[in-house]
């Protein structure tokens, strides 16, 4: 199998293209990047002398350029992560977010459907479906109730792919899928964040009052579940993937300061995100009847090697946060502690 993968240096992107080589289940994988900030070429270095591997660094919201390299390269499928990803990001700044999420959504599939691309998996999230009230979880038809604009963007592509296969005829499909983490994560979310401030005793800026829930899923748990979907899931629908892990902020938080022996004194409360979601929580029982999927990963284990990731890849943070980072890393804790 031959895939196209967009957002392929980012966190999830990169997990997927390095697994798939790596188990031989895709003989190439062409991975179109633009490398914005939170690409990384770094990520993908392990399958980058890969005979099945190419890269082309590009937006998705280019036109000639999508049309260009899906003619020339002719996959099975398209596999699309590409996207702006952070929440906070996306209220300091909407636009570069409605623009590649949206918009660059569009291009893709236009292209896709143009060239009569034979599948088409859509990476979303459990964002689209907002705040959701215990004692509830959402399933696939649960309302769409997105709060920040990185939410809607997504809620929007979501609707545009599916109009995409009832319009038509696209082979679609799209995942929603929970907080993910694991070893790549660019330090601007929490787990992550978290991690690093930690090893440097910085403070951790928990953002209220650290209660929010989040469903914690292992990143190679969701990459299977996308390989799932891809193989198994039926054109036109939609698929949630948890990772049946609900845990507060604050509780994260605590267990990353044991894992890394860092005191609590390290928790600094800061405002509130706007808009900020209270809890997310999904039912993954339509995926696991129709494909087998569960995860896998345990959440003390998958955070155990997360943090040891973190400990053995210094160099790695080190040059993400001499970037463009550490300037919407001030700008944003300098808001919420003043
Ligand atoms: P990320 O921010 O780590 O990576 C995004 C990648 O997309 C980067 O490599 C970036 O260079 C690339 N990109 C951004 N704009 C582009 C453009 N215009 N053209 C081409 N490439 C572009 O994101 P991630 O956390 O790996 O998320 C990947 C996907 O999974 C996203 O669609 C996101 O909405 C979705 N998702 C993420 C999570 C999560 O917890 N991180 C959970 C559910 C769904
Ligand atoms: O739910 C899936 C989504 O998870 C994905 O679609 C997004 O791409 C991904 O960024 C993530 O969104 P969140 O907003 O949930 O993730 P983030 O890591 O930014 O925040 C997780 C929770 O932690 C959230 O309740 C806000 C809080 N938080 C976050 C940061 C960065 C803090 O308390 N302090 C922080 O410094």
């Amino acid at each position: 199998m031959k895939l196209f993968v967009t957002g392929g240096a980012g966190f999830i992107g990169s997990c997927f293209v390095r697994t798939a080589l790596a188990e031989g289940w895709a003989k190439q994988v062409v991975n179109f990047d633009k490398l914005t900030y939170a690409g990384n070429l770094e990520n993908v270095a392990p399958i980058a002398g890969h005979a099945g591997y190419r890269f082309i660094q590009a937006d998705i919201c280019d036109a000639q350029a999508v049309e260009k390299a899906l003619r020339e390269e002719a996959p099975d499928a398209v596999v699309h992560f590409a996207a702006e990803s952070h929440v906070d990001r996306s209220i300091h700044s909407p636009a570069p977010v409605i623009q590649t999420n949206f918009n660059g959504t569009f291009t893709l599939l236009e292209a896709a459907r143009r060239l009569n691309i034979a599948r088409f998996v859509h990476v979303s999230t459990d964002e689209v479906y907002g705040s959701i009230e215990e004692p509830h979880d959402a399933d696939e038809n649960y309302p769409l109730r997105a709060s920040s604009p990185y939410s809607a963007s997504k809620a929007g592509s979501d609707l545009l792919a599916l109009s995409y296969h009832t319009t038509y005829k696209m082979n679609v499909c799209v995942t929603r899928a929970s907080n993910n983490y694991g070893p790549y994560q660019f330090p601007e979310k929490l787990i992550p964040l978290m991690i690093s401030n930690a090893l440097e005793d910085k403070p951790l800026p928990v953002y209220g009052d650290g209660q929010q829930v989040r469903d914690w899923l292992y990143v190679e748990d969701h990459c299977r579940a996308i390989r799932a979907v891809l193989q198994k899931g039926r054109a036109g629908n939609v698929y949630n993937v948890g990772g049946n892990c609900s845990l507060p902020n604050l509780e994260v938080v605590q267990r990353i300061l044991k894992a890394t022996g860092k005191p609590t004194s390290l928790i600094t409360r800061v405002t509130d995100r706007p808009g900020h979601d209270r809890r997310y929580a999904l039912t993954n029982s339509k995926l696991t009847g129709e494909t087998g999927w569960a995860p896998q990963m345990d959440f003390t284990r998958g955070l155990q090697a997360t943090v040891d990731w973190y400990v053995q890849h210094k160099a790695w943070v080190e040059h993400i946060k001499s970037g463009e980072y550490r300037r919407f890393y001030e700008l944003n804790y300098s808001q919420r502690v003043s």
